[in-house]
């Protein structure tokens, strides 16, 4: 696998974090723990690269803010560094569904870019990495783990919802259901603070 090592990633991420700071940077934190967690249970996925992959899926926030634009200019970055197996999931990780029209985010990048990603995303085939990368992501907040279902209302109020909402909380309850069925147990029950984080009270 063409990936960073575990020190070059985490430099990677603090020199973002310099270039454009926020709460992204505990979430990408708090998901490469939970995919290295989640591989080493499972036993037949490389856990270290299970982190490296999920601290590194939203690395084109380094750009500043953005909202589909993170998803290329992540791509851009690792494939320039001769890091393909890990530029494909700053794609792939926002796509349950392999189709371009299902994006949660808006288009702010040119038609080229977006051509791009649609010719990307139909051609792909996703592995366990992929698919462990979106469990990861969708668990993790920047305060912690949390139900997936708090997570897409949180992600719903701040984005608002788009025709394929629906279609696209059911392919992220079957990332989950099939590592699930994997692990033989509820993912819940390797991410802690998960009732702390999703039933907690707000003052
Ligand atoms: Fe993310």
């Amino acid at each position: 696998m063409k990936i960073p090592s575990r020190t070059e990633a985490e430099g990677m991420l603090n020199e973002a974090e310099g270039m454009n700071p926020g709460p992204w940077v505990d979430h990408v934190r708090y998901a490469a723990r939970a995919a290295e967690t989640i591989a080493r249970e499972l036993g037949d996925m490389d856990a270290e690269n299970a982190y490296i992959l999920a601290l590194l899926h939203d690395i084109g926030r380094r750009t500043g803010r953005s909202k589909f634009r993170h998803m290329i200019d992540g791509y851009r970055y690792l494939e320039g560094l001769g890091y393909p197996d890990a530029a494909r999931v700053c794609i792939t990780h926002g796509f349950p569904i392999k189709d371009i029209d299902t994006v949660l985010h808006e288009k702010d990048v040119p038609d080229a870019d977006w051509e791009f990603a649609r010719k990307f995303l139909a051609s792909v085939e996703y592995d366990d990495y992929d698919s462990l990368v979106q469990l990861a992501d969708i668990v993790s907040m920047p305060h912690g783990y949390v139900l997936i279902d708090k997570r897409f209302v949180d992600v719903a109020l701040r984005y608002g919802t788009t025709a394929h909402t629906a279609e696209r909380w059911r392919a992220f309850f079957a990332v989950r259901d099939s590592f699930e069925r994997r692990l033989g147990k509820s993912v819940y029950t390797l991410l802690p603070g998960v009732v702390e984080n999703t039933f907690g009270f707000t003052e």
